[in-house]
C-alpha cells in the first residue's frame, strides 16, 4: 500500500484546509442546539457530530498516521470513528458542546496548517488533500441534510443569491439524444493523471456497443408526465425489488413534492414551497424510481461505462474512430468555471438542463459534470486489480450493494469532480442530490 505522489502547492492546500473548516462551520453555525442534533433517522448524521468526524479523521491520517502524534481528545476514537460507532448510537454519546466541538476543530486545523509550513513528506501532502476531499463530501452531505430536515437554505460567503437559485442564461429544455460510435475505452483514471480515488483506478479496456444518450437529465417536466399517467401504480414499470420499495415507502411521487388538488406541483427547496420548475433536472428520486421511470419512457439507465465514454471519449482529430486519450472534464482539461457546470453551491440549487452549453462534452451531452449527480445501472463494484488506498474503508465496504453514481451536483466542490469520479449509494437514496439520464432501447 503506497500513497500516491500529489502535486499541489502547499499554498494552494492550505488554503483548501481553511477553506474546507469554514464550510463545514458556515453549514452548520446558524442552527440552534437542537437542530444540530437533529432527528434520530438513518440516512442523516447529527450534524453536532459529524463536524467533529471531519476533524478526527484528519487527525487521525495528517498527525496521528503520518506524524505519530498523540490525540489532541482522549475520546476522539470513541467519538467520532465512523467505522467503530454504529450509526443509531450516534445522538447517545457525550458529545462536547457546539463550543466544545469548534475548539477541536480549530486546534485540529492548525496543526495541519503548521506541518504544512513545515517541510511536509509526500505522505502528509496526500492524507491533508485527502481530508480536504473527505470534508468536501461531508459538507455536500450537510446540504442535503438541511433539505432532508427542512431547515432553511444555507447562507455562504463567496456564494451569490440568497437561497435562490441565481438565474444562468440559455435555460430551457434540452430535448433529444445524441449518439455515441461505441468502441474501446479505457474505463478508470490512468496511472499518469493526477490525484485519484482507490475506486477509479485503474484505467482498464472495456468494449461499448454505440448508443445513444440523452443531452440532457430527465427534467421535472418530464418526470411529472410519469407521475401524472400513474406511473407510481403500474406495477409493471417497477423491478421487485423497486415495488417493494414503493410499496414500503408509500411513495406516490418524488419525496419532496405535493400538491392541492388538482393544483401544479409544488416542491419543498429548503424550508420553502415553489412551483416545480418544468426545466430543472428531477432531483431526490431514488434509483428504483428512476429504473421506474425508465421502463414507463421505454427507454434505459446509461451504464457507467457508457455514461464516462459520453462525457469523456473524443473522436480521433485523424480520423479512425475514438481517440486514445479521455478528457479529464466533458469540455476538456480546462478545470472548471461558472461557465461549464453548476458546481459549488453556486445558486445553491440546480439551473435548467439546456444551461451552459460551454460545458458540452465531445459529443453534446450538457451538464455531465454538475447540477445533479446521475444514477447509472451499475452496480458499484472494483475495477480490475483493485487495491484499496490507505483510508481502507472508503471504497471496498460498499463494492456489490451500491449503484454508481456520476458527474457531481451544484453541492459538489469544483475540486473534487472529473469525468472518472464514481459516486456511490443504495438504491433506495432519495435524499442525495441525485437526478439521472437515460438512453434509446437499440433495437
Ligand atoms: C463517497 C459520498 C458515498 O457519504 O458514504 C464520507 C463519502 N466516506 N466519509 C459517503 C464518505 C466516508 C461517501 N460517499
Ligand atoms: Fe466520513
Amino acid at each position: 500500500m503506497s500513497t500516491q505522489q500529489v502535486d499541489i502547492p502547499l499554498a494552494e492546500l492550505a488554503q483548501r484546509t481553511v477553506d474546507a473548516r469554514e464550510r463545514t462551520v458556515e453549514l452548520a453555525s446558524d442552527l440552534s442546539d437542537e437542530e444540530l442534533m437533529g432527528p434520530r433517522l438513518s440516512i442523516v448524521n447529527p450534524m453536532l457530530w459529524e463536524v467533529g468526524h471531519m476533524a478526527w479523521f484528519q487527525e487521525k491520517w495528517v498527525l496521528r498516521h503520518v506524524c505519530g502524534e498523540p490525540p489532541i481528545r482522549e475520546d476522539a476514537d470513541a467519538l467520532y470513528d465512523s467505522m467503530a460507532v454504529p450509526h443509531d448510537t450516534r445522538w447517545d454519546l457525550p458529545l462536547p458542546s457546539r463550543e466544545g466541538t469548534l475548539e477541536y476543530v480549530y486546534a485540529v486545523r492548525d496543526r495541519v496548517l503548521d506541518k504544512l509550513r513545515g517541510a511536509p513528506s509526500p505522505a502528509l501532502v496526500y492524507h491533508a488533500l485527502y481530508s480536504v476531499f473527505h470534508e468536501d463530501m461531508h459538507t455536500e452531505a450537510f446540504t442535503y441534510t438541511r433539505q432532508t430536515l427542512a431547515y432553511p437554505a444555507p447562507r455562504l460567503s463567496g456564494v451569490p443569491g440568497d437561497g435562490r437559485a441565481v438565474p444562468v442564461s440559455g435555460g430551457g429544455p434540452l430535448p433529444g439524444d445524441v449518439t455515441v460510435p461505441g468502441g474501446r475505452l479505457l474505463l478508470g483514471a490512468a496511472p499518469d493523471g493526477p490525484f485519484a480515488f482507490d475506486n477509479e483506478k485503474w484505467a482498464h479496456p472495456v468494449e461499448i456497443r454505440p448508443f445513444a444518450i440523452a443531452r440532457a437529465p430527465v427534467t421535472q417536466d418530464e418526470f411529472a408526465a410519469f407521475v401524472d399517467d400513474g406511473g407510481y401504480d403500474r406495477r409493471e414499470c417497477w423491478g421487485d425489488k423497486g415495488w417493494a420499495w414503493r410499496q414500503e415507502a408509500g411513495a406516490r411521487h418524488p419525496v419532496y413534492w405535493r400538491r392541492a388538488d388538482g393544483g401544479p406541483w409544488l416542491r419543498r427547496d429548503f424550508d420553502r414551497w415553489v412551483p416545480l420548475e418544468p426545466h430543472r433536472p428531477v432531483v431526490h428520486v431514488s434509483w428504483y424510481e428512476a429504473e421506474a421511470y425508465c421502463r414507463w419512457a421505454k427507454r434505459r439507465l446509461p451504464t457507467e461505462a457508457e455514461w464516462e465514454m459520453a462525457a469523456a471519449a473524443q473522436v480521433n482529430p485523424r480520423g479512425g474512430g475514438l481517440a486514445e486519450t479521455k478528457r479529464r472534464f466533458p469540455w476538456g482539461d480546462a478545470p472548471p468555471t461558472a461557465a461549464h457546470a453548476n458546481l459549488d453551491w453556486r445558486g445553491l440549487g440546480c439551473v435548467d438542463v439546456a444551461a451552459l452549453p460551454e460545458g458540452d462534452s465531445a459529443f453534446g451531452c450538457r451538464q455531465m459534470l454538475g447540477n445533479v449527480w446521475e444514477w447509472t445501472s451499475s452496480t458499484f463494484q472494483p475495477y480490475p486489480g483493485f487495491v484499496p488506498d490507505p483510508y481502507k474503508e472508503y471504497s471496498e465496504p460498499w463494492f456489490g450493494g451500491r449503484k454508481v453514481l456520476r458527474g457531481g451536483s451544484w453541492a459538489t466542490r469544483s475540486r473534487l469532480i472529473w469525468n472518472t469520479w464514481r459516486n456511490f449509494f443504495t438504491p433506495e437514496r432519495r435524499d442525495v442530490w441525485a437526478g439521472f439520464r437515460t438512453c434509446a432501447i437499440a433495437g
